[in-house]
């Protein structure tokens, strides 16, 4: 298959950030997460920095960015602050999403429909910094037609509920999201998708042939910290026997 053919991975590292700011260290590093997907065949790296910085930090933002060689996938709300803070970065994308606080994670796509004229100013403004601008929607055909309106480069749309759904309602939803991605590249935008994909449910999504790019984070990095276990036990237990060894040598 040629390389057009296949559906690009943006893979986002927040949760790599969200085990480190749990115990205020500096490890894990969505840096190095990054350049690790980027050797692995990665073709982005998605963050979401959000306004309460839970996991990705302002520096993770500029880092990655500055040293990982591939385009940078920016989420952001659409804030004074963020915006200015995309000034800065000049990421390849930002992708604009609706932030609430007490969220667990991003629920429900942007409700572009309602908020026409704010979010024109702000994908007008981030083009300066020469970003495309993503948003993301629920596979709506009104959500569509209003961020062509405004000027998106890209939509999004938010697979969350076809991710939740079982048999007979998650067809319905995969028709949603078929149904969406021919409208929006009809109306000449490009296609991404993401959110609860994972490995179960994510080939009838890249099976979709306007979806250009998947972004996906939770479960890649669930699924890290499972494959990397044996390695990382093996090699705190190497540890404690070169310890106890190392002891007894010095003692003679
Ligand atoms: N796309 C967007 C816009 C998101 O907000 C998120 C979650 O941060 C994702 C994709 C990735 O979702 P998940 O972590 O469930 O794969």
């Amino acid at each position: 298959m040629s390389e057009h053919q296949c559906v690009h991975l943006g893979v986002n590292v927040d949760h790599i950030a969200t085990l480190r700011q749990a115990r205020g260290t500096t490890y894990p590093d969505p840096l190095q997460a990054a350049d690790i997907a980027r050797t692995a065949g990665a073709d982005g790296v998605t963050v979401h920095l959000r306004e309460d910085r839970r996991h990705i930090q302002d520096y993770d933002v500029f880092n990655i960015k500055n040293e990982i060689a591939l385009p940078l996938n920016f989420e952001m709300a659409a804030s004074d602050e963020m915006i200015e803070i995309a000034l800065k970065v000049r990421p390849h994308e930002c992708c604009l999403v609706p932030e609430k606080r007490e969220e667990l994670t991003t629920e429900g796509g942007l409700d572009v429909v309602s908020q026409v004229s704010a979010l024109a100013d702000a994908v007008s403004t981030i083009r300066q910094s020469g970003a495309l601008v993503s948003l993301f929607i629920d596979p709506d055909a009104e959500q569509i037609q209003a961020s062509k309106k405004i000027g998106a480069d890209i939509v999004e749309l938010h697979t969350g509920n076809y991710a939740q759904a079982q048999d007979e309602l998650q067809e319905q939803e995969l028709k949603r999201l078929k149904d969406a991605a021919t409208l929006a590249n009809k109306l000449g935008m490009q296609v991404n998708a993401g959110h609860g994909l994972h490995y179960q449910n994510t080939s009838a999504i890249a099976a979709i042939p306007e979806i250009v790019c998947l972004n996906i984070g939770h479960a890649i990095i669930a699924r890290a910290s499972m494959t990397g276990m044996y390695e990382a036990v093996f090699a705190m237990k190497q540890i404690l026997n070169g310890a106890r060894l190392e002891s007894e040598g010095q003692g003679l």
